[in-house]
């Protein structure tokens, strides 16, 4: 009976500390959230600030964002024009590695975004995003679904590391693409088959070496196409009608011919053609140039005449061999 007594005795010792250690802990936890809410302005979740730093534009920077990271608490600006660090001006605070679809479900109201020099590598598109400028990062997947109804017109994706660009076939309102200086090797330009909105398209500064056609291509507002500085030694546009094209770019290839059967079957509208620094074969070369004057075309060069180097044979300042 003692015994007992004293047991319980301890028993509502110890029930009573528990209680006091657990009203203390609680009594932390009010003070906590107390501060956390004054800090935050008395939201449960984290909001994201927008800097004042541009005037049309939502910036957020001195944020990091990294993979399997939980953002759930953070609140996002509900803003048609989100910018994520601070470029041009250099910014080492802010890092975005990758937009999943958690995130990009939450973006839905932006249709402009600019995510440049973050370190991103990879992001799920949301459909009603506009115009999408992720140029100088790592990025190397944009991620797209079947069956959605993408809207995105202007898409920049120079300085970065698409080997791969399979995504612009659900990319049917796509207006300018700009790939410059990225690690693409082959294309395929069938890709661009329901793209009949494109109009500026640069490639340059790539490694690419093959670009094929599956079928005849009709890019009805294609007016700007960018090829210089690739690897290219032959360029078959005996299937593209290209109807709009002013400019073509092929300086700094190695294009030994280009294959069509008339410049003016393949694009009619031609303005301006850069053939500088290749390895024509010099028939082919005046072959073509003799076409070209026919139409009212000028054979250009790219680069200063300084650069390049001295041959043997040229027809209209453009080197043969
Ligand atoms: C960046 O955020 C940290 C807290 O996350 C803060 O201490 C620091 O002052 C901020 N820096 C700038 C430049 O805003
Ligand atoms: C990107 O930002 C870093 C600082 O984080 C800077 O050193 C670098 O020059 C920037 N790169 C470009 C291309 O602006
Ligand atoms: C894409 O971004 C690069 C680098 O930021 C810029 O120089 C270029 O003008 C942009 N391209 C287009 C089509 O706006
Ligand atoms: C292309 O030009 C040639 C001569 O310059 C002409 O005979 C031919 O009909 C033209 N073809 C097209 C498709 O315009
Ligand atoms: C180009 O072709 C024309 C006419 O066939 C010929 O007279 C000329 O010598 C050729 N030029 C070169 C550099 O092959």
């Amino acid at each position: 009976m003692v015994l007992s007594y004293g047991n319980s005795a301890v028993r509502f010792g110890v029930r009573f500390w528990q209680r006091q250690s657990q009203i203390r802990k609680m009594s932390r936890k009010i003070v906590l959230c107390f501060l956390v809410a004054i800090a935050f302005g008395c939201t449960v979740g984290r909001k994201l600030e927008c800097s004042e730093h541009r005037e049309t534009e939502c910036e957020i920077s001195n944020f990091t964002i990294v993979e399997s990271m939980d953002l759930s608490e953070w609140e996002f600006p509900d803003h048609p024009h989100l910018a994520f660090g601070t470029y041009p001006h250099s910014d080492d605070s802010t890092y975005v590695v990758t937009i999943d679809k958690q995130l990009a479900d939450r973006l839905q109201s932006t249709e402009k975004l600019e995510i440049q020099n973050v370190s991103l590598q990879t992001m799920v598109l949301w459909t009603n995003l506009r115009t999408l400028d992720a140029s100088h990062n790592y990025f190397f997947e944009l991620i797209v679904e079947q069956g959605h109804n993408y809207q995105l017109r202007e898409l920049n994706l120079s300085y970065n590391r698409f080997q791969s660009i399979d995504f612009v076939q659900a990319l049917p309102a796509l207006r300018t693409l700009d790939l410059r200086h990225n690690y693409l090797e082959s294309l395929s330009f069938s890709l661009f088959d329901m793209a009949t909105e494109l109009w500026k398209l640069n490639l340059a500064n790539n490694r690419i070496q093959t670009i094929s056609t599956d079928g005849s291509l009709h890019l009805p507002r294609l007016a700007t196409l960018l090829l210089h500085d690739n690897l290219l030694s032959v360029l078959d546009a005996s299937e593209w009608r290209f109807s709009m094209l002013h400019e073509l770019n092929v300086a700094r290839n190695r294009l030994r011919y280009l294959s069509m059967c008339e410049v003016n079957h393949s694009f009619p509208h031609l303005q301006t053609l850069y053939m500088d620094e290749n390895r024509w074969e010099c028939g082919h070369l005046n072959a073509t140039i003799r076409q070209l004057h026919q139409l009212g075309v000028k054979a250009m060069t790219y680069y200063n005449k300084e650069d390049e180097e001295h041959c043997s044979k040229s027809i209209d300042e453009i080197c043969c061999y």
